[in-house]
């Protein structure tokens, strides 16, 4: 059993990490270790020692809590905030009793009450033994007889090992520029990561790393994310003592629930882990986990699809999709995807939303015909919807204007000249659920790729049940709720998020969606950069990449391939004006992909040269028997004079004999690791190159 306890302390350890918690002399309950698993179990530090340093600041700005509500002389940054009935502000939280349950993923609860008020706090800690990851979340229970406002409930706190010099490395963007990774050092003060926007966003990533001196291939990294896709928060806190903190959560901005007695509210889950391996090895712990354990279909290959988006925007109709649909077929697609454009009233974005049966003029008899095109030809048939929102100009939104987020003393901001259906309330998830079920359960559809493109604006829930901010969180339960029955009711069908490209990107999300719409920004050299953020903790299965006609007149439609070959390939060009070159071309690129999808969808992967940083780049993909892989090359644009970098491959079996594509002499895997290679590219060329054990 992972998890050792004794009456004031407990040791959590995962197959090389452990994590420890203890009560201290004064009954505080404290953070006591996170780092790498130790031989014995009384190796582990003791609590901390509560000791106060000046009347000017808190012990807590030396003592790591583990779960700090606001009281006090707390001046850090807490964990839970709350008003009581009689408007004290102030939470004292006191150890109470554990449980342990066993299981493949046990659990220990950690039981803690305010010292006066009957607010209850259960710290839950999951553990994932062979993946080196710790689950945590937080129950709050009121067992009084009034409400109780809480203000802020984080889902963990992550203490750092004391000492200096750590950084964190988390990710940035804004639409069509997801995932740019930004590494800073971590000095006195509290740095903020978070969303405000309803999904978890294109701004800030739900997940961070903390480092001391690592790279990709070695030293410490603590990193997390939060399984929620809506308002979150992550903050860095360096207090005054050098004592290093990480809290995740719900965004507290914002934010308000009233706690109703008997009701409890239980956060969204963080999942953390350390290793020594660098940041390459913490993504692979997280590739590993989501296929495995998150995503609803984690051990289906995923087919290669094509997408009318940028093809065809809203003019669809069925002879030209059947049209695609037809030279898709050819080239080797899989499942052909009708993108927006094809429900009742839509001809451009300013219409229709809400309104999702076919439109009558663009689709007389329906979709079935085109299904029937496509399924003989072969391929599954997709179709694009975006539920949670209406165009003021649709029959949804002429019937139920007060369906929208929105505050009524307010002008509605459009986005796109849409609003946003309130999805915390139950008639929106009603008809939401009727409209979707009834179109899934009425055709032949394989894969939806749900769509949702606008951030919110004017918060107001007027007739909310308690507290209107609690919007934030209700909104999301309900996207959860609804998107949650349709998988149940149609377990077949792979579902793929979307958000104006890469703006809900979780692992929320992966519990219902197998595939995340990576970017809007199709554009290969630019792609390069986005791909390697989003692999710092998702896999390459669940990142959908089309090949288009951005940038087709200075990048090869070869080299456009294999940076989409990098994740789950899709097409996405208009194949009306591909050439017959072009078309066989993809088809080559299609049947290799086809080949080697096992091992980029299931393998492990390796980025060896950065894209982020460089303009020659290398990933590699290798089968987890280590037995077969894949090396991508890049070349985006470096002088012609200078140096060709060397390629060391990574996490290959150092005795065995390998051949690299190209490359005439078998090698050891230690003289591909060590010795390296070099692929000669000129500007803008790349080079897959099949790895195999002789
Ligand atoms: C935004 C998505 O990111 C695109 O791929 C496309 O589906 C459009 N919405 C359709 O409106």
């Amino acid at each position: 059993m992972p998890i050792h306890s004794s009456p004031t302390g407990w040791v959590l350890e995962t197959r090389n990490t452990a994590y420890a918690i203890g009560i201290n002399e004064v009954g505080l309950l404290t953070h006591r270790y996170w780092g790498a698993r130790l031989p014995f179990v009384d190796d582990y530090p003791a609590p901390f020692k509560t000791t106060n340093f000046a009347s000017t600041d808190g012990p807590h700005h030396f003592v790591p809590e583990e779960y700090p509500g606001y009281a006090g002389t707390k001046y850090i940054d807490p964990c839970l905030k709350v008003i009581f009935a009689d408007e004290v502000r102030d939470v004292v939280l006191v150890y109470e009793d554990f449980k342990v349950t066993a299981s493949s993923s046990p659990t220990l609860d950690l039981r803690l009450k305010d010292s006066f008020y009957p607010l209850h706090v259960t710290l839950h800690y999951r553990i994932h033994e062979e993946y080196d990851l710790i689950e945590r979340w937080v129950t709050l229970e009121n067992l009084g007889d009034d409400p109780i406002l809480v203000e802020r409930v984080f889902s963990a706190k992550l203490t750092l090992p004391p000492g200096a010099d750590y950084s964190l490395t988390h990710m940035y963007g804004s639409w069509s520029n997801e995932f740019q990774m930004q590494r800073e050092a971590l000095t006195p003060g509290l740095k903020v990561i978070e969303s405000r926007s309803i999904i978890s966003s294109h701004r800030a990533n739900p997940w961070f790393a903390v480092d001391r001196n690592a790279s990709e291939e070695n030293g410490e990294v603590w990193f997390g994310t939060l399984a929620w896709s809506g308002n979150h928060k992550i903050t860095a806190e360096v207090t005054e003592f050098a004592s290093t903190r990480i809290s995740i959560g719900l965004n507290d901005w914002d934010f308000a629930w009233k706690l109703m007695p008997k009701q409890p509210f239980v956060t969204p889950a963080s999942i953390s882990g350390y290793t020594q391996s660098g940041f390459g090895a913490a993504s692979r712990i997280f590739h590993d986990y989501v296929r495995d354990e998150i995503i609803p279909h984690g051990k289906v290959l995923h087919k290669i699809l094509y997408n009318s988006w940028e093809a065809t925007l809203f003019s669809v109709d069925e002879a030209s999709q059947s049209k695609l649909a037809e030279i898709a077929a050819q080239m080797g697609v899989e499942l052909f995807v009708m993108d927006d454009g094809w429900f009742h009233g839509r001809n451009w974005d300013n219409a229709g939303l809400g309104d999702w049966w076919p439109d009558e003029i663009k689709f007389p008899n329906g979709l079935t015909g085109l299904i029937q095109n496509v399924n003989a030809l072969g391929m599954d048939f997709g179709l694009w919807v975006e539920p949670e929102m209406v165009n003021p100009d649709s029959d949804l939104y002429r019937a139920h204007p007060d369906w929208v987020i929105h505050f009524p003393t307010r002008v509605r901001t459009e986005s796109r000249n849409q609003l946003i259906l309130n999805m915390a309330r139950t008639d929106v998830q009603e008809y939401i659920l009727s409209v979707l079920d009834k179109l899934l359960a009425d055709h032949n559809i394989a894969f939806i790729k749900w769509d949702m493109n606008r951030g919110v604006s004017e918060p107001g829930w007027a007739d909310a049940p308690g507290d209107q901010r609690e919007l934030w969180v209700r909104y999301v339960q309900g996207v959860y709720h609804v998107w949650g029955t349709l998988r149940e009711r149609h377990p077949n069908v792979i579902w793929q998020s979307c958000a104006s490209g890469g703006g809900r990107a979780d692992f929320g999300i992966l519990q219902f969606a197998d595939q995340i719409w990576t970017s809007d920004n199709t554009e290969a050299t630019s792609r390069l950069r986005i791909q390697e953020g989003y692999s710092q903790f998702l896999p390459a299965n669940t990142m959908e990449a089309w090949v288009t006609d951005w940038g087709k007149d200075t990048v090869p439609l070869e080299f456009r391939f294999h940076v989409s070959m990098c994740g789950s390939l899709g097409v996405g060009g208009n194949l009306l004006e591909w050439d017959q070159a072009d078309r066989e071309s993809a088809a080559n690129c299609i049947r290799l992909y086809k080949d080697i999808r096992q091992v980029i969808q299931f393998g492990d992967q390796f980025r060896l040269i950065s894209s982020q940083k460089n303009n020659f780049s290398a990933v590699q993909y290798l089968s987890k028997d280590k037995a077969e892989g894949v090396l991508f090359v890049f070349r985006t644009h470096i002088p012609e004079r200078f140096n060709i970098p060397t390629i060391y491959l990574r996490g290959l079996e150092p005795d065995a004999l390998y051949t690299v594509e190209g490359f005439d002499q078998p090698r050891s895997g230690k003289a591909w690791m060590e010795a390296g290679l070099t692929v000669e590219l000129k500007n803008l060329q790349s080079k897959v190159l099949r790895i195999s054990h002789t």
